[in-house]
């Protein structure tokens, strides 16, 4: 045999080897799906399923690669759940959700503190399917104190998300929590669109989405219709885009309230474009506490063309806050500073005639604030007015109402 001829054959061999070897390991590492139906669920929506939720989940997080983790069309009954991580040779966790979950409305099964789904600690989540968590809110609604009590037990939130980095959230529906629908804290670039979030309009503290402690957060394509604020964003938070949102009932698009706790986190770059606003209490809203007990700040943020329907303050800064009197001083001014704030073309109806509130605080007065392109109209026969204090503001014509001096 030629010499030549050996060498080709062994090279051949190496290849066929090689391409095996390659071959063999996409084999193991093909992506597996766990289905919650392997693990004997009830599906009946009465019997907790959550022992059965929780083995699929160990068994997806313990797999690795690109797992999949189903849970089918029906309706599933659950206590209070953790899905942890860390999935160490998880690369995605997709959890295809097509279910209709109902939560348990025994509040003695929520440890304090807790809440009702949570995912935490891991890289990678995906959520998507569809399918709808009902925190079954209506039964414990009463027992809500936060409306009365500055320091208050808090009810659990429906779905929380808690230390996730590259998180995907892709169609998900959330009804009726018992406080927040979804929570999103200490995550790093989390993404969400294609949410359905909704509540009646009178429950208490039912805020749609919550993002506290969080940066590169993107929310789109959302609709919300609640009790409380569509969408908060707390302390803490920076690089934010929140667009096309359907809000309404409830109350706006809120950023805070900051400065309730000592050394909360500044909130910083924030864009909040594209979106409707109706029938809500609030439109676009910065609210601070008065008597705060350190300071912080909120700076560049940015509310760009956004449409209001009979909203009560389309536009309104806040740094007077204080329900129901439950600070102490409250003649204690504010000290969260709020600088290069810009409201750009937003337009339509205000049901009050203050359309713009610019109430900043008297120990930290509000730096480059802008309006730019506003055109609201008061639903009554007056024309809207504009009321600012402390406020160093930038006007751009066309104003209505027309500007505070
Ligand atoms: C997320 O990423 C940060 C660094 O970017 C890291 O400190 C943190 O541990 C990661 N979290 C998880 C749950 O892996
Ligand atoms: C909660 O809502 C359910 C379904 O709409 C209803 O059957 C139940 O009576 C309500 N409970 C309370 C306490 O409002
Ligand atoms: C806005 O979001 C809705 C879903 O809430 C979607 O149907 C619509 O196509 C989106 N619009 C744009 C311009 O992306
Ligand atoms: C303000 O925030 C935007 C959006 O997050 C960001 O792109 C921009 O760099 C920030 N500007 C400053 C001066 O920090
Ligand atoms: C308000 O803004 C929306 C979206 O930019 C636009 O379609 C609409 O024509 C505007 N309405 C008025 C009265 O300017
Ligand atoms: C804003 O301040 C004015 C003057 O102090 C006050 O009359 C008004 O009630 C305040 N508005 C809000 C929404 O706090």
């Amino acid at each position: 045999m030629r010499p030549g001829f050996m060498k080709m054959l062994a090279q051949l061999v190496c290849i066929f080897l090689y391409v095996f070897h390659v071959n063999a390991r996409r084999l193991t590492e093909i992506s597996p799906t766990i289905d919650v139906r392997y693990y004997g669920v009830h599906a009946d929506g009465v019997t907790d399923d959550s022992t059965v939720f929780l083995e699929a989940w160990a068994a997806a997080c313990a797999s690795s690669g690109d797992v999949k983790l189903l849970i089918p069309p029906a309706t599933y009954f659950l206590n209070p759940v953790k899905f942890s991580g860390p999935c160490p040779y998880v690369n995605t966790l997709t959890v295809y959700q097509e279910g209709y979950i109902k939560a348990s409305t025994d509040l003695s099964k929520y440890v304090s503190g807790n809440d009702w789904v949570q995912f935490g600690n891991m890289n990678g989540l995906r959520i998507t399917g569809g399918g709808t968590f009902d925190g079954q809110g209506n039964f414990s609604w009463s027992y809500d104190e936060c409306p009365k009590t500055k320091f208050c037990n808090v009810l659990p939130t429906s779905v929380m998300f808690v230390n996730l980095n590259d998180t995907i959230i892709y169609g998900m529906n959330s009804v009726n929590p018992k406080f927040f629908h979804v929570g999103v804290l200490q995550c790093q670039n989390f993404y969400a669109s294609e949410m359905y979030i909704e509540a009646s309009e009178d429950s208490p503290n039912t805020d749609g989405i919550h993002i506290e402690r969080s940066s590169g957060v993107t929310i789109h394509d959302v609709f919300i219709g609640t009790g409380d604020d569509c969408i908060s964003i707390g302390q803490g938070t920076t690089d934010i885009l929140i667009s096309n949102i359907t809000c309404g009932p409830g109350h706006g698009i809120s950023v805070g309230s900051l400065g309730k706790y000592p050394n909360e986190g500044d909130v910083r770059g924030l864009v909040v474009r594209d979106s409707t606003i109706t029938n809500t209490m609030n439109g676009v809203r910065i609210k601070t506490w008065q008597d705060s007990p350190s300071s912080s700040s909120a700076t560049n943020i940015t509310f760009e063309n956004i449409q209001m329907k009979n909203v009560n303050n389309p536009i309104i800064i806040d740094q007077t806050y204080c329900p129901e009197n439950l600070c102490n001083g409250d003649t204690v001014p504010s000290r969260v500073s709020i600088s290069d704030v810009y409201f750009k073309e937003i337009n339509g109806t205000s049901a009050s005639q203050v359309a713009v509130t610019l109430n900043c605080s008297q120990g930290t007065p509000c730096q480059n604030i802008h309006l730019e392109d506003i055109l609201l109209k008061y639903v009554g026969e007056e024309l809207p007015t504009a009321v600012c204090a402390y406020a160093d503001t930038y006007f751009s014509a066309p104003m209505l109402p027309l500007p505070c001096n």
